[in-house]
């Protein structure tokens, strides 16, 4: 058993953030940031677009991005919360520079970009690898601490809470406490515990969970599994927001390689296969409408011609600069057979982003005592119903600077927690046939794209809700009998994740911002969250 002052479970922006902070603040604790992976494999890495803040008050202003937030969100977004994030925001994106990141310049300002649903430029960027810089940033800006311990391949199973010490722990008891979490060190298969006063959940989020995503291997919602199963707050989990620009790729990969909204926000315009534009006839701000209008007109555009993809068209686009902005984007495209100036680029809408997930204040508590949490595993209120782009690094960082706060005013009086048993493996056998989990987890990745995608029906979350089902009771038998893995933890956190998204899906008795239903095509004129 091992014990830390504060355990964060993520190395992304979130979780590196939050260490940074706290351990400027308070030298004398130990921090432990595990990541289930490499340092560096993160969705933070893959972020492109950049980083939306206020820069240049003569033409932008905080209302403009709280208002261009709040419509995206379509209503459903907490005003106070926007407001912190926009108004704090630059702020802390001018620590992340003071640390080293670089974003691109142009006759010495910041070079803004823009993408669908800002009324300004204000994105900042560094090219078009604008979260690889900020991870490296964060990465060694933490190893400076030496009081911050970064330890790869360790997996966060469970949080540990009374439950573990053998009390009945359901929604409704009061004073749900935890005291860390089990963990399993991927060389090994034994299962240790940490124990922690405060424990820090930032571990993303959970694109994994449908057949295409722009979401690495990691997003598969472990923080927000492991929340649920804690009997924590969770809300608006059928909020998943699909990016309407993948690069069409018909050999497949995994994860989908994004083709970034700063494209269309340069002047790309999406056309029909046959070269017309169409998207005039949804939105006015056309190519650069908020990216649920987008996503679900190219949905609409493919389904009524049969058609596999919608194209991107740069090619009226000066060469210099596009390359200048976009090498990534360019250079993976050629890799495909495709040259960007000349040709157009064939793209798909693929699962992006969750709105929803752990229900947290504007401190970043959780509805657990000393569990915070931050970054795409939470719900703060920021995104409403659909995330505005670029808001996501920003509301990483905001939180993680609020959560250190906090935790410096309450850590001192807590105790690390005596008598948590050790994981208990009892009657558990090597896995005979690793193919039921694979298998299970193609199976898991159908329902959701066939039955929960972008426009969805009672017939079909009914039907995927009993097809998952069966999966939850497959896995489960297998969770109690077999020797523990990785692969087998992901699957039962993604079977849990499709559950919430479904069934919240089912409980939203309208359509707003990313959950669009033929059942109930209006918005309702009352808001409300939905909880699980
Ligand atoms: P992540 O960066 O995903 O980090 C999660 C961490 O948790 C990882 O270290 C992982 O290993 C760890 N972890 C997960 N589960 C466990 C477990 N069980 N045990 C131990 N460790 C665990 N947002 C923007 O604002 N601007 C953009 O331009 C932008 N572009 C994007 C482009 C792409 C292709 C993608 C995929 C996302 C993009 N986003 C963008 C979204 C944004 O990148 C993410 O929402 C944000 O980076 C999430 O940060 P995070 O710290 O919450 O999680
Ligand atoms: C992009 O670059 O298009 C992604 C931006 C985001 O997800 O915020």
């Amino acid at each position: 058993m091992q014990h830390t002052d504060i355990l964060v479970i993520g190395a992304g922006v979130a979780g590196l953030t939050f260490a940074i902070k706290m351990a400027e603040r308070r030298p004398e604790l130990q921090i432990k940031v595990i990541t289930k992976s490499k340092l560096g494999e993160t969705n933070t890495s893959y972020a492109q677009g950049g980083v939306a803040a206020v820069w240049d008050l003569k033409v932008d202003s905080y209302e403009k991005h709280v208002a261009d937030t709040m419509d995206a969100g379509d209503d459903l977004c907490d005003l106070d919360i926007v407001k912190i994030v926009v108004n704090e925001g630059p702020e802390r994106v001018r620590e992340l520079i003071s640390w080293g990141a670089r974003f691109d310049q142009h006759e010495g300002s910041y070079d803004l970009g823009r993408e669908g649903g800002h009324s300004e430029n204000r994105i900042l960027h560094y090219k078009d690898l604008t979260g690889w810089e900020i991870q490296r940033t964060l990465n060694e800006k933490a190893k400076t601490f030496s009081n911050i311990e970064l330890v790869e391949q360790i997996y966060a199973i469970d949080l540990i809470t009374q439950h573990h010490l053998g009390y009945s722990v359901t929604r409704v008891t009061p004073d749900i406490t935890c005291f860390g979490a089990y963990v399993q060190d991927k060389a090994r298969t034994e299962i240790d515990a940490i124990i922690a006063k405060v424990t820090v959940v930032a571990t993303g989020g959970a694109g994994q969970v449908y057949r295409n995503t722009t979401n690495p291997t990691i997003a598969t919602g472990d923080g927000i599994a492991m929340m649920y199963r804690a009997k924590g707050r969770l809300e608006n989990m059928e909020f998943v927001q699909f990016h309407p620009t993948a690069l069409y790729n018909p050999a497949g990969e995994n994860p989908d390689f994004l083709v970034s909204e700063a494209v269309r926000g340069f002047g790309a315009v999406l056309r029909t296969t046959d070269g017309k534009e169409f998207m005039h006839r949804y939105d006015e701000r056309k190519s650069l409408a908020p990216r649920d209008i987008v996503a679900r007109a190219i949905d609409n555009e493919m389904k009524i011609r049969g058609n596999d993809f919608v194209m991107l068209d740069c090619t009226h686009l000066d060469k210099e600069q596009f390359l200048g902005h976009f090498p990534t984007i360019y250079n993976k495209c050629l890799s495909l057979g495709i040259d960007a100036m000349k040709d157009m680029i064939p793209v798909v809408p693929a699962c992006h982003y969750m709105c929803g997930g752990i229900k947290v204040d504007a401190m970043g508590r959780s509805s657990l005592n000393h569990v915070y949490a931050a970054g795409e595993c939470t719900s703060t209120g920021l995104h409403g119903s659909n995330r505005l782009a670029s808001n996501s690094l920003l509301e990483g960082l905001v939180f993680a600077h609020r959560i250190a706060e906090d935790v410096d005013k309450i850590i001192d009086g807590i105790s690390y927690k005596e008598g948590i048993p050790e994981w208990n493996a009892e009657g558990t056998i090597e896995p005979k046939e690793m193919v039921l989990i694979t298998q299970s987890w193609k199976e898991l990745k159908e329902i959701m794209s066939s039955y929960v995608g972008i426009v969805r029906n009672n017939v079909r979350l009914k039907r995927a809700l009993a097809r998952l089902h069966l999966l939850y009771e497959e896995t489960e038998n297998l969770y109690q009998t077999t020797i523990l893995s990785p692969q087998l933890f992901e699957l039962r956190n993604l079977i849990t994740i499709a559950y919430l998204v479904t069934k919240s899906a089912h409980m939203r008795r309208e359509s707003r911002g990313l959950h669009y239903t033929t059942d109930y095509p209006n918005k309702l004129d009352f808001l409300d969250v939905t909880i699980l």
